[in-house]
């Protein structure tokens, strides 16, 4: 199917209206097909509507499809970004045209007397176009996930083995297949969907979670951090804390995602997180250290204190006992009672530059939206190549 140049003018064309109503449309759109659609309530996280976050992404995502429409190879890395996440929701080629109508329809509502119908239909011929690209790009990522070796399509159900604290905020769970068959393998960086219904909760939520250590074909293990405060806790992270426990049995996708280490990559290599996200980095240099590689590897780590620093003592560990890595650990705000941190305060990157700006290094780098952007701009400042520049952010945000 091709678009019509009509098609392709209308839809550049409104681009400036877009601009001006894109967020009225979008909330509009949510309210109208959750209310008409509640089964989708298992799907869509309603934090990240209260937020806004999941609103500005779908804006964002529409704005850029209409400003690249004569040129939709400019989009391929966000149509597979996108896709990935969708396979870990298990969307499925019918809820492309359930989103279609109510998106037309909240046009239409929020734009008035501006949405002629020509316009309209272009948008609607224009949306179909954007939903076969997903549908055939989602096709083919469920075809891979379920063929693979220890693969499935949708979910399957895993076992938590082992719970096991790792700092004050941070707690991993070792899940294994309750059919006891191989998994998956994943790239180092990947993540799963974790399906939940909490007690009393007329849906079930779906989170997703790096996982946090190498590969190993038998079970998987993913690293949690208690989010919120007490006034407003995070739904499954506080589920998985307090209410799930060894024995208990969770639902996950199949692990998918575009923020992974290539292992064929020979170059140096440098692991930047704050917080938890250290858990998709962690994943990475774990099966560096498997592989017994020899590429140089360098660990920044930004935590707030010892309390809540995870896996300190391993990553310390693996640096003592390899010449190629280097680690080099920030605390914001240390206590009397931590020791071991190199630095005081957060990331200061020209503190480290000499260490980290190694010729050919590829940067991979996780953690809040403020340190990512950081990271990218100042990576972009010392003239390091966009190809070499990779982050994943723990939220439908991707606009750093
Ligand atoms: C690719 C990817 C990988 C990820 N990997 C990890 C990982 O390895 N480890 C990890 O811990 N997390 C990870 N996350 C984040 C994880 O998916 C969840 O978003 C996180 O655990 C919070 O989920 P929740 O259900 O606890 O919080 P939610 O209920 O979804 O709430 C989200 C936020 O909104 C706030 N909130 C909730 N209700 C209210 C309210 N009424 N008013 C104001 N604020 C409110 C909460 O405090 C919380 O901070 C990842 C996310 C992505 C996208
Ligand atoms: C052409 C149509 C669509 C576009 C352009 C689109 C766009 C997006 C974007 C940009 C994101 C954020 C991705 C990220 O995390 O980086 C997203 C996430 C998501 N999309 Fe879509 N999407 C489309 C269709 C659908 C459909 C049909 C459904 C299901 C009914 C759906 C459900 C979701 C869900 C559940 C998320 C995750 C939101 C979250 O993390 O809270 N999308 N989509």
């Amino acid at each position: 199917m091709n678009l019509s140049a009509e098609t392709v003018q209308t839809v550049k064309a409104t681009v400036p209206v877009l601009e001006e109503h894109g967020v009225a449309i979008v909330e509009y759109f949510y309210k109208d097909m959750l209310s008409e659609n509640p089964e989708l309530l298992n799907v869509f996280n309603a934090a990240n509507q209260r937020s806004g976050r999941q609103q500005a992404a779908l804006t964002g995502a529409i704005y850029a499809y209409a400003a690249n429409i004569d040129n939709l190879d400019a989009l391929t890395s966000t149509v597979q970004r996108i896709a990935y996440k969708h396979v870990s929701f298990n969307i499925l080629p019918e809820h492309y045209g359930i989103v279609g109508r109510h998106l037309i329809k909240a046009m239409a509502h929020v734009l008035g007397d501006k949405a002629s119908s020509r316009i309209l239909d272009a948008w609607s011929e224009a949306y179909n176009y954007l939903a076969s690209l997903f549908i055939d790009v989602e096709k083919t990522i469920y075809h891979e996930k379920e063929n693979a070796e220890g693969g499935w399509r949708g979910t399957r159900p895993f076992r938590i083995r082992r719970k096991e604290k790792e700092s004050d905020l941070i707690t991993s769970f070792y899940l294994e297949p309750v059919d006891g068959k191989p998994v998956a393998h994943f790239y180092p960086g990947q993540y799963i969907s974790i399906y939940i219904r909490p007690d009393d909760y007329d849906f079930h939520c779906i989170r997703q979670y790096s996982l946090s250590d190498a590969p190993n074909g038998k079970h998987y293990r993913i690293s949690v951090k208690r989010e919120g405060s007490e006034a407003s806790k995070g739904l499954i992270s506080h589920y998985l804390h307090d209410s799930l426990n060894v024995d208990d049995i969770v639902q996950l996708s199949p692990p998918v995602g575009d923020f992974f280490l290539d292992p064929e990559e020979t170059t140096p290599v440098v692991l930047l997180s704050g917080g938890v996200g250290q858990t998709p980095v962690l994943s990475m240099l774990n099966t560096l250290t498997i592989n017994k590689s020899d590429r140089p590897i360098r660990y920044v780590h930004n935590a707030i204190n010892s309390q809540v620093h995870a896996f300190g003592k391993h990553t310390r560990a693996l640096s003592s006992q390899h010449n190629n890595i280097k680690q080099f650990l920030f605390y914001d705000a240390p206590t009397q009672h931590c020791s071991g941190h190199d630095f005081t305060g957060s990331l200061d990157m020209d503190s480290i530059r000499q260490d980290i700006q190694l010729p050919g290094a590829h940067y991979y780098f996780c953690g809040p939206a403020g340190y990512l952007s950081m990271i990218n701009s100042t990576l972009k400042s010392w003239g390091i190549p966009e190809s070499h520049i990779h982050y994943e952010i723990f939220g439908p945000d991707h606009s750093v």
